[in-house]
């Protein structure tokens, strides 16, 4: 992929998360549906999506600024479908433009929270399924907004192929435990800890971008079904 032209794209002035701590629950959980709330999809055409009408096999869970997203669909799947899901509008509009304007006909991203589960994929129909970097939520109080908890790893299991991925990655100790902790919980899935880049294989999100940069260290799982 060649580098992002940001003169050409610019990225939004203020970039500030613009979500409200609502939009990390369920619909269904909020008795007042809060301004901007991302739409909830229980089906999708995928026409409108993508170029060849086909349904999405990788997809990049809280895409965020969408540079691991774009790498996907050009360099490592170009023949794929891939389906970024993000929170924050502004990063889904300036992917959208970049996408759009770039012909990269096999990319989308979509404003929505995956605290609303993955209602819109079939059964079996995802090949690979990233969740890098998700927001923290360290705080005991905040562990309800994380997405991944057992309701989640049961959604990704049903969407996910036989022997298909989860990849996941994070720069926190605490977080990487929470994760190993609720996938023994699950016990469907197979995982092993990452250690090398030989065995991960994937180009740096974003935020591993910020890590490396800053020497801070991460932790990888891949887990399978
Ligand atoms: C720290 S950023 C990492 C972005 C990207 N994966 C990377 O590694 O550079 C976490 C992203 O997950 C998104 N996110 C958090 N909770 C989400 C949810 N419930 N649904 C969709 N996206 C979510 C956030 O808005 C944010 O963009």
């Amino acid at each position: 992929m060649k580098d992002i032209d940001f003169n050409k794209y610019p990225l939004p002035a203020r970039m500030r998360h613009h979500t409200s701590p609502n939009f990390y629950f369920p619909l269904s959980d909020l008795k007042i549906i809060p301004e901007l709330y991302p739409p909830v999809y229980k089906e999708i055409i995928w026409k409108d999506l993508f170029e060849d009408g086909g349904a999405p096999k990788i997809l990049d869970i809280g895409c965020g600024r969408g540079l691991f997203l774009l790498k996907l669909a050009i360099d490592i799947f170009p023949n794929k479908n891939v389906l970024g899901l993000e929170v924050r509008a502004w990063c889904c509009d300036w992917l959208k433009t970049y996408i759009k304007n770039e012909n990269i006909n096999n990319c989308y991203a979509l404003h929505y929270s995956v605290a609303n589960g993955l209602l819109f994929l079939d059964e079996n129909s995802i090949e690979e399924i990233y969740y890098l970097f998700p927001d923290p939520w360290v705080k005991k109080k905040h562990l309800r907004r994380r997405a991944f908890n057992q309701k989640f790893l049961k959604e990704i299991y049903r969407v996910l192929k036989p022997n298909g991925k989860l990849f996941l990655a994070t720069d926190l100790l605490e977080v990487d435990c929470y994760h190993k902790e609720e996938l023994t919980h699950f016990e469907k899935m197979n995982w092993k800890d990452i250690q090398t880049q030989e065995e991960w294989n994937r180009p740096a999100t974003n935020k591993e971008l910020f890590c490396l940069r800053e020497n801070i260290k991460t932790y990888k799982i891949i887990a399978s079904k």
